[in-house]
């Protein structure tokens, strides 16, 4: 099983190069394939969720090439409508394919993409809008068949939440609709801005990105592009969690600070002082942070669910009582029961958690159950005396580029 052994305590003072939105590269390179030529995105990271999704691509036909922090990839010969069950399971994200292999080949099969970590990850809202696009669905052997009917050309789409996937998978979906699709109550995160941005490179006409309603135009001829890749902003996050829990100080580079409002109202809250430039960010943090009366994490311009189990982490050696509620999510504080281990004091009752602030945290051997939780645990191990290991660390490896965000010096990796 992975593990990091980690030697703590670690105060955090270093300037770092925050790397691309794992859930901006994500959708983007599933709609890649929507271009039928060469697209190169660049500021990717080089995270394990890239790594499996392009995977997929090979897996479909696509030629992919990704050298330092650059990927190429040519969708011109797709030879595959489905993605392989043992694919889907490795990341459920995959769902991010429906849509773009349905505008590109007119069907998709998928596995469902089943409970996981953060609890059940239903797709009825991607189904029941794909449907009012013309896209028929059928589950034979454990398996999501979808199939292009009738080509819808106009459509009026209203979301009962802004789910982000839900969003993406319709835009994608709408790409070839010859009138107008309109989603309403669409998600508004910036990573939905950066996949619109990408799409309208390769010809798709899209309206209201970044709002609550958006308009798609389709098209029916697309070509290939260059894409930056936005600043992954629940890094950034982490980052500035790890450096106000262990009371240290951090630049952050090449990120927008548009994008970090909500967290960084709450790390201000917490006692650290935070100095935004243009693509860059400083923040000093005091000795002992201060409790925050509660934070509720909400869809975008919200705090981000993401980010939840981040504060869980810098809020343990508050002076004093927190609270945090998590309102997308069911099985958000997984990782609480590990920081317990640590010394921390938090009780969990529904989707709210209390944390009791206590003076320290004590080295310990704890496991990770998630992607973000496992970052609340990277953070307790840095705060604290002694030398911690975090198992299935893979789970970290997932979204985080471990080699961008803490020195080699205090670690040690076993895969
Ligand atoms: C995206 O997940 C992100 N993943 C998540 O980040 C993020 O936490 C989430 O959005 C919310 O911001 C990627 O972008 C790859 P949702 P997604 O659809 O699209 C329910 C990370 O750590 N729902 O907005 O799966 C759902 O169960 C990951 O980087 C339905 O009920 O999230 C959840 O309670 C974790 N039916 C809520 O909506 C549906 O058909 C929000 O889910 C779809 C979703």
């Amino acid at each position: 099983m992975s593990r990091l052994i980690i030697s703590g305590p670690y105060k955090f003072n270093d300037e770092i190069y925050v790397q691309g939105a794992k859930n901006s590269i994500l959708p983007i390179l599933a709609s890649s394939i929507i271009s039928r030529g060469e697209c190169i995105i660049r500021n990717c990271p080089d995270i394990l969720d890239v790594h499996t999704t392009i995977e997929i691509l090979h897996y479909i036909g696509c030629k992919v090439k990704f050298e330092d922090s650059t990927i190429c990839v040519n969708s011109e010969n797709i030879v595959k409508n489905e993605i392989p069950e043992d694919l889907m399971r490795k990341m459920r994200s995959s769902i991010i394919f429906l849509g773009a292999l349905i505008a590109r080949t007119g069907r998709a099969k998928i596995s469902l993409p089943g409970g996981c970590e953060l609890g059940p990850r239903p797709i009825d809202m991607h189904v029941s809008s794909l449907k009012q696009l013309g896209v028929s669905v059928e589950i034979i052997n454990g398996c999501l068949d979808f199939k292009i009917i009738n080509k819808i050309s106009e459509a009026n789409i209203s979301l009962p939440f802004p789910s982000v996937g839900a969003t993406e998978n319709i835009i994608l979906a709408s790409s070839i609709c010859k009138g107008t699709v309109t989603i309403n109550n669409a998600s508004c995160e910036p990573e939905i801005v950066d996949l619109a941005n990408f799409l309208k490179k390769i010809g798709v006409k899209i309206y209201g990105e970044g709002r609550n309603q958006i308009k798609v135009q389709g098209a029916n001829k697309f070509h290939g592009c260059e894409h930056e890749i936005i600043s992954d902003r629940i890094v950034a996050t982490t980052i500035l969690g790890a450096a106000a829990t262990t009371g240290g100080a951090v630049t952050l580079k090449g990120i927008n600070c548009e994008h970090l409002d909500t967290p960084i109202s709450v790390f201000e809250e917490m006692g650290c002082f935070i100095s935004k430039e243009k693509n860059a960010l400083k923040m000093s943090a005091p000795e002992k942070l201060l409790p925050v009366k509660e934070v509720r994490s909400m869809p975008y311009p919200g705090f981000p669910t993401d980010s939840i189990p981040i504060m869980t982490a810098c809020l343990c050696t508050a002076n004093g009582v927190s609270i945090l509620v998590e309102n997308i999510f069911k099985n958000r504080f997984r990782h609480v029961e590990e920081l317990c281990r640590f010394g921390a004091n938090i009780k969990v009752e529904g989707n709210i958690a209390i944390i009791n602030g206590v003076s320290h945290l004590f080295s310990s051997n704890v496991e990770a159950k998630d992607l973000r939780g496992a970052a609340a645990l990277l953070i307790a191990a840095l705060k604290s005396h002694g030398t911690s290991t975090i198992s299935n660390i893979n789970f970290l490896l997932r979204g985080y580029d471990l080699s961008k965000l803490i020195p080699k010096t205090i670690y040690k990796l076993e895969l």
